[in-house]
């Protein structure tokens, strides 16, 4: 009797210990903020929302708050040399810093994690203003990147205390993006088992999906990913670690230049992937492209979709389908030089999944770039 009780690895579902309101706002930490939420703005289409800086009483960095629709960006940067900002750049490039998820209790939140195991970033702290308050504590997470939990219900602001409302002329129209769908986390070798661990015992993450190497692999290279996603699936967060094969990994590349692990990419929602991608290539942002062969026996692949197979085709969509629907997809190419951080940008009918059927066309165009850089 004990030992079946012993052997049971998933007992009765508790209540979440965790609950996740989703995504509050992703950090980058970058050599410039202020150009970089100019490009932002216009090659991504967000908008204005808040500054913090020496002009708001902040005198070592200067942050800059960007919104469209439910999505916000920090974009900081230090403004003087001995800062952890700076070394953060300093090893790994711009980067993502801080993954911040919104939360009803920023103190329970993180009680309940750090007595679970996670490493405190920032113990439960009360930022005030005169819109009220803001709760803020965090965790640490793969690399240096964090976890930190917002709690802002009793604050009526423009974005969080130290920041005052950025007011500008310059507002490019948005890009019809949403929301965060996702982030993905690149870890070592034989590192993903034991962050899978973390977000299942310290944050009461399920493992929803698994790829390993025969799922995502070409004639060259491979990974493995395993997607974890909180109790209401608000919060989706693959992680990924190299796998052996004839020639470098995409992974092991990432590790490489970002210096250690650290998200690889962000995926953006739309509901209008063909007007978003024709906006966003037309501001410039570049798109990696499969060959056109690719739409030759889409239809035979994925079944009848809503969307003219032409705009896709020319865009350079990718289209993928699982027991609940299809989603359509596109990822761009690094946004910074070091090959590091990259955005997708997806639409989702009905698919939970992420692509699987992707993989490989996707991955063989990922080589071709490495391939270029002489990283391959
Ligand atoms: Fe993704």
């Amino acid at each position: 009797m004990e030992t079946t009780i012993a052997k049971r690895k998933n007992p009765v579902q508790q209540t979440d210990f965790l609950p996740l309101e989703g995504t509050d706002y992703v950090e980058f930490y970058v050599g410039n903020a202020k150009q970089a939420a100019h490009f932002y703005k216009t090659a991504f289409g967000f908008q204005s929302l808040a500054y913090a800086g020496p002009e708001t009483g902040v005198k070592d960095k200067a942050s800059y708050a960007i919104r469209q629709n439910k999505l916000t960006f920090v974009l900081t940067t230090p403004l003087k040399k001995d800062s952890a900002i700076a070394e953060h750049i300093h090893k790994h490039g711009d980067g993502v810093k801080a993954l911040a998820l919104r939360v009803d209790d920023a103190y329970d939140a993180w009680h309940q994690t750090t007595n679970r195991g996670a490493i405190s970033y920032m113990r439960p702290e009360v930022l005030h203003d005169e819109d009220g308050e803001v709760a803020v504590s965090g965790i640490e997470t793969y690399g240096d990147t964090v976890h930190l939990f917002i709690e802002r219900k009793n604050y009526n602001g423009a974005f969080m205390p130290g920041y005052k409302k950025w007011e500008t002329e310059y507002n490019p129209t948005d890009t019809g993006l949403q929301y965060v769908d996702h982030c993905v986390g690149n870890v070592g070798w034989n590192q993903m088992n034991k962050w899978v661990k973390f977000y299942e015992d310290v944050m009461g993450f399920r493992n929803i999906l698994s790829f390993d190497d025969e799922d995502i692999s070409t004639e060259y290279s491979a990974l493995m990913s395993k997607v974890m996603s909180n109790g209401n699936g608000y919060v989706k967060f693959p992680i990924n670690e190299p796998a052996e094969g004839k020639k470098k990994s995409q992974v092991e590349e990432y590790l490489e230049f970002y210096n250690g692990e650290g998200v690889q990419h962000v995926a953006l929602a739309t509901n209008n992937i063909v007007e978003t991608v024709m906006d966003l290539q037309q501001r410039g942002v570049e798109f990696l492209k499969v060959p056109s062969t690719y739409y030759d026996d889409l239809i035979d692949r994925v079944g009848k979709i809503d969307e003219d197979i032409e705009p896709l085709k020319e865009l350079g969509i990718l289209v993928d389908r699982d027991d609940e629907g299809y989603l359509l997809q596109i990822f761009t190419k690094p946004v910074e030089d070091r090959p590091t951080l990259f955005f997708e940008i997806i639409q989702r009918k009905g698919a939970k999944s992420f692509g699987k059927g992707n993989f490989k066309a996707l991955f063989e165009a990922i080589e071709r770039e490495q391939g270029l850089r002489g990283n391959l």
